[in-house]
């Protein structure tokens, strides 16, 4: 069994994310975190909760940072033409949810279950990684703690989303990225490189709310949107992102990876590039040593992938 914190920014496609692990029988989600990105920081923990509350998710909700790890970079406006002004895809969602946050902050609450569970809690984060880097400045010591952080970010061999070489939950922090890229714990990163190529159809999709009953139903609901937005990239379907950070943690023979260390550009023109120095490779000094090698996703079974998705929702 998987423990699972996933700190996320939900947006749509987290919520197709959530859904996943709640459901996939190998998960036990302990935790949900939110983070600013898809939606001001009120907005994506509202939904976090909202999404908790139908779909009957026991795992506590906490909220996260609204701002970037620099204060002096501004938050930036959530990305309404993708994900709805709700983040949501203008589905309505009731004001008042019966799911309450947790007290704690989401970094305090991402160190205190990983000191109560030391080796077990892997971090699924798929939005901004400003919680995670929070949770490491104040107690760097839990990198050696987690089990492993799967993250949903960066473009290593493909263009960006944002700009032409920054993904948006790179781009939207990069310090934070930055510094969750080379802190000593076991990460993965599952970036446009394969995401890219999993586009669901919106027939599929109807397809599954058709068997899948009101949960997905809802999916489908809030999908539309969004589809409407990534019809322009891939024909009448969406780009399912952060539910392949979650199929990794349960199937990842089903992606080739790459190792070295990783560091992300934080000025300039290509602030939020994501850089990876291959293992192999000799170079001279360079800000790539004395880091972590990790490893960055670079092939994707997108038909296995696509079927476990649709089997576990
Ligand atoms: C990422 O950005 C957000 O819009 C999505 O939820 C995903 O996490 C894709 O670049
Ligand atoms: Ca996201």
């Amino acid at each position: 069994m998987h423990k699972v914190i996933f700190d996320t920014d939900p947006g749509i496609d987290d919520a197709m994310a959530l859904l996943f692990l709640h459901q996939h029988p190998q998960v036990d989600l302990v935790g949900i975190t939110t983070v600013f990105g898809n939606g001001t920081i009120d907005t994506t923990t509202h939904n976090a909760l909202y999404l908790k509350d139908v779909w009957n998710i026991s795992a506590p909700v906490a909220k996260g940072a609204g701002v970037t790890l620099n204060p002096q970079r501004p938050a930036g406006e959530p990305p309404r033409m993708v994900h709805g002004d709700n983040a949501l895809g203008n589905v309505e969602v009731p004001e008042a949810t019966l799911s309450q946050p947790d007290g704690r902050s989401a970094h305090r609450f991402i160190i205190d279950m990983v000191r109560a569970d030391p080796g077990e809690i892997t971090i699924i984060a798929v939005g901004r990684m400003t919680n995670l880097a929070l949770a490491l400045r104040e107690d760097p010591g839990i990198a050696g703690l987690v089990k492993q952080v799967i993250i949903m970010g960066g473009a290593f061999t493909v263009p960006g989303n944002v700009t032409p070489v920054a993904e948006a939950n790179i781009w939207g922090d990069p310090e934070a990225a930055d510094a969750v890229f080379t802190a000593p714990w076991k990460l993965v990163v599952v970036g446009l490189d394969v995401t890219m190529q999993t586009a669901m159809s919106r027939s599929h999709l109807a397809g599954l709310a058709a068997r899948g009953g009101r949960r997905v139903e809802l999916l489908a609901a809030i999908s539309d949107f969004y589809i409407d937005f990534y019809s322009r990239f891939v024909d009448n379907a969406m780009v399912i992102h952060d539910s392949c950070a979650c199929v990794y943690l349960v199937a990842p023979e089903l992606f080739q990876t790459r190792s070295g260390a990783m560091r992300v550009v934080t000025d300039g023109i290509a602030i939020g590039q994501t850089i990876q120095k291959p293992d192999d490779r000799f170079f001279p000094p360079s800000p790539w040593d004395n880091h972590p090698s990790q490893l960055a996703c670079v092939g994707i079974e997108v038909k296995k992938v696509l079927e476990l998705i649709d089997h576990t929702l």
